[in-house]
């Protein structure tokens, strides 16, 4: 049941929620900011915990500045955007100390200030937009109500991508309803369209419309190919993805390429890319320059250097770093980016670079059963860091450098302090700010053998 509670915010937590106090209990609540007095909700109460919404706020706090989108009070993607940017960067800052303090138990290591990003809004090259079943309109195609996987509202402007992002979702709506495509619906699994997922090239200006529907060919396909080119000349590509499966994702089982050539090429320094729909690639431009740059000053490569680059996607940090070392071996899991890694090492003509399909714990134990002696190991995980496998192999391998790039810095300190047992040495970590008003923050870190 819930119940109406004035409440003092002291912290912001990780989950970029703010956080109370009330009777013991800690108290996390969507929306607030740090020294704010406010009135909320508490709709869950658990043993240890509670969840509130606010309601009102009756102290605002000095840190708040309005924020820039309309949608801002109910979208699940810019929780911070009425936080100003400075303050943004202080809390992601205390978020990487207390995971090195607290996981980790670091209390050596030189933690620097955070990299802030020089774009703070229009700096994504990558969106999904989803298509939901609502009951008043007969359906919405936009982003998820904030902590609500079942709620999606109308975006009419999001200011993350390029300005065209927001045409194109306004226009796809309007076709779809006016063509009479049914939506997907996740509760039942019926109806056939489901996302709508954008790429344009920061640098290069490209497009790419990605829709994602169930089984089944996309209706009087022709013509919705020849309405959008007419409407938006600047796109590239469409491609179309059929994904039947229950989970929600916007990633097809089979794609085909209704227009162009099915990716589209991003830069990255001098260097250009091919990104397909379905392959990762870092989302902020601007900012994966400034990543990569910050971990290969702090890297310091050498020319006669042998480097596996694991967890590579699509080749990005490999292919980059094969234009000053020795050699470079590339792993990862999604094949379609690996053929893609392939692709774009071939497109730039670098010769001494090979990549391997796989889980990266298989090819480590292979690896060292080949007993091939490499210099550099460079890890750039998902979420969930490095599997416990995957990390007894790289320390059994025991490369001399370890250069660890982490978009969680919680799984990160887990994994450095078992490096650290195995007898590493972590002089510093560097945090960059890869999304602006969300509290997401990537750590880079060097780890040397001892
Ligand atoms: C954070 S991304 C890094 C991509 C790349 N380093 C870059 O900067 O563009 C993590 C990558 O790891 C891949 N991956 C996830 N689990 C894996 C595993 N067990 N073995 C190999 N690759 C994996 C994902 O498909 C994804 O491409």
């Amino acid at each position: 049941m819930s119940k109406l509670v004035e409440l003092e915010i002291t912290d912001l937590a990780f989950n970029g929620k703010a956080v109370a106090h009330l009777e013991g209990k800690v108290v996390f609540l969507n929306g607030g900011l740090p020294g704010e007095i406010v009135e909320a909700e508490i709709y869950r109460s658990k043993p240890r915990y509670n969840d509130a919404r606010v309601i009102k706020i009756i102290k605002p706090s000095e840190l708040r500045i309005p924020a820039h989108c309309s949608h801002f009070d109910i979208c699940g993607g810019c929780t911070w955007q009425d936080l100003a940017y400075p303050e943004q960067l202080k809390f992601k800052y205390k978020q990487v100390k207390n995971c090195l303090e607290r996981i980790g138990g670091f209390d050596d290591v030189v933690l620097h200030d955070v990299i802030g990003a020089a774009e703070l809004f229009h700096y994504r090259n990558k969106m999904e937009f989803s298509f939901h079943v609502a009951e008043e309109t007969g359906f919405t195609l936009g982003l998820h109500h904030r902590g609500r996987f079942d709620m999606v509202f109308d975006v009419e402007e999001c200011f993350l991508q390029a300005p065209i992002a927001n045409r194109l979702v306004n226009w796809m709506r309007d076709y779809v309803r006016q063509e009479q495509i049914p939506v997907y619906d996740v509760k039942n699994h019926t109806g056939y369209i489901r996302f709508l997922m954008l790429r344009v090239g920061k640098r290069t200006g490209q497009v790419m419309v990605n829709v994602v529907t169930n089984y089944g060919e996309f209706p009087n396909r022709r013509s919705f190919i020849k309405s959008l080119k007419s409407e938006f000349p600047e796109i590239t590509t469409i491609v179309h993805n059929q994904n039947g499966q229950k989970s929600n994702i916007a990633v097809g089982e089979s794609e085909q390429v209704l227009y162009g050539l099915g990716y589209i090429e991003e830069k990255l320094f001098h260097t250009s890319f091919r990104i397909r729909a379905n392959s990762f690639f870092q989302t902020n431009t601007l900012q994966t320059e400034t990543l990569y740059r910050t971990a290969f000053e702090m890297l310091d490569p050498q020319a006669g250097d042998d480097v596996l680059d694991l967890y590579c996607g699509t080749g990005s940090i490999g292919i980059l770093l094969a234009q000053y070392v020795n050699t470079v071996v590339g792993v990862e899991l999604v094949e379609d980016a690996v053929a893609i890694a392939w692709e774009n090492a071939k497109a730039n003509a670098i010769e001494n670079i090979t990549f391997y399909q796989g889980h990266v714990k298989d090819f480590l134990k292979s690896w060292e059963a080949e007993n091939k002696v490499i210099n550099t190991v460079i890890v750039d995980p998902p979420r969930a860091g490095l599997h416990p496998k995957a990390l007894k192999e790289l320390i059994r391998l025991h490369p001399p450098k370890i250069l660890y790039i982490s978009c969680n810095p919680a799984t990160f300190a887990r994994d450095a302090a078992r490096l650290i047992e195995a007898g590493y040495r972590l002089p510093e970590v560097k945090p960059v700010d890869m999304f602006p008003h969300t509290m997401h923050i990537e750590v880079i870190s060097v780890f040397y053998a001892t």
